[in-house]
């Protein structure tokens, strides 16, 4: 079974590429960009993600990405995640990334996206992975200052695919981007938020009814609101839940207790992403294989996931339908 999840052709629709940074290149890119970090060692590092909730997460997450100053440096970061995920049958990758935590201490819009897009393009090369970015707006920070990134962004428009909102959930509601959400739209950009993953499901509302975003990111309080997650399964909103994160993050206590079987059974297009594989305890396979096993899940269930995450992807008819038709191939030469 593993082996099998492993190979499943797939997207990963969530995932943060600050989230992938591994402690040992955070200490080879501090020690290279002379940038201090609060710890000694690559184990004293790892030693402090015990996590007892998003916020907690958030302090470290940021104090981590303060080490990638360079062109480089990101370009460097983003190739080391394709090649790492390329065994774990990534046909698909739509990344987010968050350049106000780049500004903000005085790293040039550009310098980020050059390094991404050069990473991505020599990626798709070597790799075969079809990749895009989402650029994701800090909801703890002012609209305003949303809105100042996307008129900075908008002029590299053709390089992004779409617009999402991250960050630190509770209190900072969706309606407060409703106006640059709109702005991205109209200049052709794709929607996506971070919704009910601490926050309450009537943020899940705010994000489809005030930001007109086309998929959930996390969306696992949606069960508490029945008549949302009947909406949610109506309108064949894709969810890109995160197991691994859940459980680091303390939204469930145990991977045992994740509703994702809940969500399926109610017909949710979920899928399936790792969110920020290097601070969770895995990428995007583990997610797979740790979920499968915890829950129990059917290998019908597992593909039911893949297929769900290669519907939700902001790619041409064609590729997707392509990709639809490399998961089919997989699974019938794998039947019996
Ligand atoms: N939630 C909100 N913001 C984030 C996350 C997350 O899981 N990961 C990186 N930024
Ligand atoms: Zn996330």
């Amino acid at each position: 079974m593993d082996a099998f999840l492993r190979g499943l052709p797939k997207a990963e629709l969530h995932l943060h590429i600050e989230g992938t940074l591994e402690p040992e290149l955070a200490f080879e890119l501090a020690e290279r960009n002379g940038v201090r970090l609060r710890f000694a060692t690559v184990e004293e590092l790892r030693a402090a993600y015990d996590f007892s909730d998003l916020q907690s997460f958030l302090d470290l997450y940021y104090e981590g990405a303060s080490v990638l100053r360079t062109e480089r440096d990101f370009y460097e970061l983003t190739l080391a995640y394709l090649r790492r995920v390329a065994a774990d049958g990534v046909r698909r990758a739509e990344i987010f990334f968050d350049p106000q935590t780049h500004t903000q201490r005085g790293v040039a819009f550009t310098t980020v996206l050059d390094g991404l897009s050069r990473a991505l393009d020599d990626g798709e090369a070597e790799l075969g992975i079809s990749c895009g970015l989402i650029l994701c707006f800090l909801r703890d920070l002012p609209a305003e200052a949303a809105l100042a990134t996307l008129e900075e962004a908008l002029p590299h428009a053709d390089r992004l695919l779409g617009v999402g909102l991250d960050s630190a959930e509770v209190g900072n509601p969706p309606e407060r981007f409703a106006a640059v959400f709109e702005r991205a739209r109209a200049a052709g950009l794709r929607a996506v938020a971070h919704a009910g993953e601490e926050g309450p499901p009537d943020y899940i509302r705010q994000a489809l009814d005030l930001l007109g975003v086309e998929r959930i990111d996390h969306g696992v309080r949606a069960t508490d609101d029945p008549e949302l997650l009947a909406r949610l399964v109506r309108e064949r909103v894709p969810l890109t839940v995160c197991p691994l994160s859940n459980v680091r993050l303390k939204v469930f206590d145990r991977l045992e207790d994740h509703n994702l079987p809940q969500l399926l059974a109610a017909g949710a297009a979920v899928s399936i992403n790792s969110d920020d594989p290097a601070y969770f305890g895995g990428y995007v396979g583990e997610n797979y294989v740790a979920t499968q096993r915890a829950l129990g899940l059917s290998a019908h269930d597992m593909v039911r996931i893949a297929r769900s995450s290669l519907e939700a992807t902001f790619t041409s008819a064609a590729q997707r339908q392509a990709l639809l038709a490399e998961l089919d191939a997989y699974v019938a030469a794998h039947d019996g």
